[in-house]
C-alpha cells in the first residue's frame, strides 16, 4: 500500500478532521502518502484531490466540521458516477480509500467496492450514531453534548413559567441521540421514531407528572417522530398548559469534538490503517465493547442497529 485516499462524506460530525488528521499522521509513519478528495463522493466523481502532508493538517484536531468538505452526491447515486469514480481511483494510483462518514456513505462505499480493486475502510463518523458494527460513531458524544448544554438552559426556563417544552434533536429515521439525550436532561418524556406513541398517551404521561406535583415537563423529541409544532399545539389543547417548541438543529453537527468524539477519530483512524496496511478492505471499523473491532462493510450495510430498549425504559423510570 502506497498511496491512499480520504474522504468525509453525507452529513458532518465533529471529530472528522481529528479522523483526518490521524489518518494523515499514522500514514505518513507508515510511509504511506495521503490524498484527501474534496466534497464527499463528487471529488471522485471529478477527481478533486489534494496532497495531505503531517504539517497541512495541523492544527485541526479541534474544529468541527471537514477540511475536505461534504455532500450528499446526487452523481454518486448513479451508476455512471460510480463507474466514473472507481476509474479515477485507478488512474490517481490510489491503493486505499477511507470513506469518513455514516450509512449512507458506506452504502456508497459497497457499491463502489464492486467496480474497484482499491481497497475501501469505512470510519464511522455520524451524529445520528446508526451504523450497524459500532457502538458509536464520531461525533454523536459532541451531538448529545450540545443538546444537553441547549436543554439544561431551556430547563431553568420551563421551572420559571412552569411550562412543558417540546425539543427537538436531530435523528430523521433513528432516536439514538434522542435518547442518550433525553436520558441525560432526565426528560419527563422521550419520543423516538422506533417506537410508536399515540398522542393520548403522552398527554396521559403528562397528567401523571402533573399530578405527582411537577410543574414543567421537557420531551425531548427525535425528528422524525413527526410535526413536533402540531404535537405541542395538541399538548396545548388537551392540558391547557403553555407548551413551547425549540429545535437545537444544525448546531448539533458542529462545534469542537469532545475529548471522547477525538478519541475515537484517532482509534478508529489507527484500525483503519491496520487493516489498509494488512490489504484487507471492504470494512468499517467500530467500537464494541470498549474494544476497536471492524466488519465486513456489507454487513454493516444491511443490517439496522438496534435502539437500547433497556434505556429508553430506564428513562422512563428516572422520569417518575
Ligand atoms: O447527519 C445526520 C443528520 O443530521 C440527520 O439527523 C438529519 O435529519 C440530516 O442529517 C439532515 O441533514 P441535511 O440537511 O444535511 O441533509
Amino acid at each position: 500500500m502506497r498511496t491512499i485516499g480520504v474522504v468525509t462524506s453525507g452529513g458532518d460530525a465533529s471529530g472528522m478532521n481529528a479522523a483526518i488528521r490521524a489518518i494523515v499522521r499514522i500514514a505518513h509513519s507508515k510511509n504511506i502518502g495521503v490524498y484527501g478528495f474534496e466534497r464527499g463522493w463528487d471529488g471522485l466523481i471529478t477527481s478533486s484531490l489534494r496532497p495531505l502532508s503531517p504539517r497541512s493538517v495541523s492544527g485541526i484536531i479541534q474544529l468541527g466540521g471537514t477540511i475536505l468538505y461534504t455532500s450528499r452526491s446526487s452523481q454518486f447515486m448513479k451508476k455512471e458516477g460510480i463507474r466514473k469514480a472507481a476509474q479515477n481511483l485507478a488512474q490517481d494510483n490510489i491503493d486505499g480509500l477511507v470513506v469518513i462518514g455514516g450509512n449512507g456513505s458506506f452504502k456508497g462505499a459497497l457499491e463502489l467496492s464492486s467496480e474497484t480493486s482499491t481497497k475501501i475502510v469505512g470510519v464511522p463518523a455520524s451524529i445520528d450514531n446508526d451504523v450497524f458494527g459500532t457502538d458509536e460513531t464520531i461525533g454523536f458524544d459532541t451531538a448529545v453534548n450540545t443538546a444537553v448544554d441547549e436543554i439544561d438552559k431551556i430547563r431553568d426556563t420551563a421551572i420559571s413559567h412552569e411550562r412543558i417544552f417540546i425539543v427537538e434533536v436531530m435523528g430523521r429515521t433513528r432516536g439514538f441521540l434522542a435518547l442518550t439525550t433525553g436520558i441525560t436532561v432526565g426528560a419527563e418524556i422521550i419520543l423516538v421514531p422506533e417506537v410508536r406513541f399515540g398522542k393520548e398517551e403522552i398527554i396521559r404521561r403528562l397528567k401523571e407528572s402533573e399530578a405527582k406535583g411537577k410543574k414543567s415537563a421537557i420531551i425531548v423529541a427525535a425528528e422524525g417522530i413527526g410535526d413536533t409544532r402540531e404535537l405541542a399545539r395538541e399538548i396545548e389543547r388537551k392540558m391547557g398548559a403553555e407548551v413551547r417548541l425549540s429545535i437545537v438543529g444544525y448546531a448539533q453537527r458542529g462545534g469542537s469534538p469532545t475529548a471522547r468524539s477525538r478519541l475515537l477519530a484517532n482509534l478508529f483512524a489507527d484500525e483503519a490503517l491496520e487493516l489498509l496496511t494488512k490489504d484487507r478492505g471492504n470494512r468499517i471499523v467500530g467500537l464494541e465493547k470498549g474494544k476497536v473491532t471492524s466488519m465486513e462493510l456489507e454487513t454493516s450495510c444491511n443490517k439496522e442497529k438496534p435502539l437500547d430498549m433497556h434505556l429508553l425504559k430506564l428513562a422512563n423510570v428516572l422520569a417518575t
